[in-house]
């Protein structure tokens, strides 16, 4: 045995204070004595702490009519600089087929604002849904648009669509050159009060929900009400559940507001949505900024109320049904079982079912008869890491995190609503 002896461990900048030379018996390693000396003049082991505080900022704005040639939110929304920035557009298929005059007005508006963008090429159209998350190849596609547009670090990319697209979108541009700006102009109703506002991107994968994805905040979001007016009904409907979500777990005044305007609401009322959208999308943000966990390095995840089941289902039908339609299903089942778990009262339980039906949300689906739940929530516990932690309301506009959900309680709650919803169905013929 040779070597030093005694050196210290966990070095943090001191020198070894012992240290005693035992000579080696090995002429090979004599041969090298003075190289060795001169490395074991400092400890092996080392240790330094490294800190810094990366702070985050992104506007998001609510407008109408952002692409009109004289709008100057998303102008004013690129920085000043010396030369155009170049962007690229990418543009979400239903979108441009709803609103055909897109891609055109696109161009007019880089033309109208050239001193400040340039498209590096037409607007890109990717299919928009939950289908082009699960395809790798359309995520090669967008990648080889932003290395054929030459956009880098400094360039942006400019992502119009649903939550499906932008989260697409959003995982091309945080990983091309290790991130390019993003400006996510949302769709949808859910992406407006919820995906497109968050810090979050992704793909499925291994047929797993967003098995792929990363935390990367936007440059900014524009919020176009003006967007939302081609969006089918099934859609805004899917956007609501959401809402409901986050009125549920933060604000009983939202959750009482969102109430008071079902009707308006569910028939699709501009104004009502608007009102809808702008107030949950601030909940949203609040809860980002000041939930002390942006990049969701805890366990807890109080914005996944009910989702457990709904990526499941989602999964199971491969996408048929929309995220905001599981979502609804999934918190039925939560709330239920928060009602048997004396979290919530009787009237509490059904002021949340009966709102969600009031907004045209399905409370239950058959597939979720056939769902291994013990598979589901492990797959949840996987995705948010560490020990399982699911979110349930505790009363109205409150929440409660718990450890461990009873399977067969959990049973009997679906079985339950499967009843409610035969009962109801019955009732519509
Ligand atoms: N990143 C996040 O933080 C986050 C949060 C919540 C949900 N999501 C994801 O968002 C996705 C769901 O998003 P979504 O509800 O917006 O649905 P979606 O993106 O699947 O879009 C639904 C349909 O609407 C079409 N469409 C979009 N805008 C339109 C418009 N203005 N007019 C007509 N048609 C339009 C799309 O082409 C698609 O067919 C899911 O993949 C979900 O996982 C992400
Ligand atoms: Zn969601």
């Amino acid at each position: 045995m040779s070597g030093w002896k005694g050196m210290a461990r966990g070095w943090r900048g001191d020198l070894p204070r012992k240290i005693e030379w035992i000579p080696p018996s090995n002429p090979r390693i004599c041969a090298n004595f003075l190289d060795f000396y001169a490395l074991a003049a400092y400890p092996t082991t080392m240790e330094f702490t490294q800190r810094f505080v990366v702070e985050y900022e992104y506007s998001v704005h609510f407008t109408r009519d952002a692409l009109a040639p004289a709008s100057e939110v998303l102008r004013e929304t690129l920085p000043a600089a010396g030369a155009p920035h170049r962007c690229l557009f990418v543009v979400d298929s239903g979108l441009a087929a709803a609103t055909p005059e897109l891609l055109q007005r696109v161009e007019q508006y880089a033309a109208h604002n050239d001193h400040r963008l340039t498209l590096v090429a037409p607007p890109l159209v990717v299919q928009g849904g939950e289908a082009c998350k699960n395809d790798p190849a359309l995520l090669a596609s967008v990648r080889a648009a932003l290395e054929a547009g030459g956009i880098c670090r400094h360039s942006f990319v400019v992502a119009l669509g649903g939550g499906a697209v932008l989260d697409l979108v959003g995982y091309a541009a945080a990983t091309v050159h290790r991130g390019v700006r993003l400006i996510r102009m949302p769709s949808t109703v859910l992406a407006q009060n919820d995906a497109g506002i968050g810090v979050k991107n992704g793909v499925n994968a291994f047929g797993t929900k967003n098995f792929c994805g990363t935390f990367a905040p936007p440059f900014s979001v524009i919020n176009d009400l003006d967007l939302l007016r081609t969006l089918p009904r099934r859609d805004q409907r899917a956007g609501q559940a959401e809402a409901v979500k986050v009125a549920l777990v933060r604000s009983a005044e939202f959750f009482a507001e969102l109430e008071a305007s079902s009707r308006e609401l569910a028939a699709c009322e501009e104004a009502a949505t608007e009102a809808m959208v702008t107030r949950c999308a601030r909940e949203h943000l609040e809860h980002i900024a000041g939930g002390g966990d942006p990049f969701e390095l805890g366990s807890a995840r109080p914005l996944d109320f009910g989702h457990w089941s709904a990526h499941r289902l989602e999964e199971m039908t491969n996408g048929e049904v929309r995220h905001g339609e599981a979502v609804a299903v999934g918190m039925a089942v939560d709330t239920c079982y928060a009602y048997e778990r004396g979290l919530l009262t009787m009237e509490q339980r059904d002021r949340v079912l009966r709102l969600l039906r009031d907004l045209g949300l399905d409370l239950h689906h058959p597939e979720l008869e056939r769902m291994d739940l013990a598979s589901a929530l492990d797959s949840f516990r996987q995705h948010l890491g560490g020990a399982l932690c699911v979110t349930l309301p505790r009363g109205i506009g409150r929440l409660v995190e718990v450890s461990e959900m009873d399977l067969d309680l959990l049973r009997r709650c679906i079985a339950w609503l499967g009843q409610q919803d035969a009962v109801s169905q019955g009732d519509d013929r």
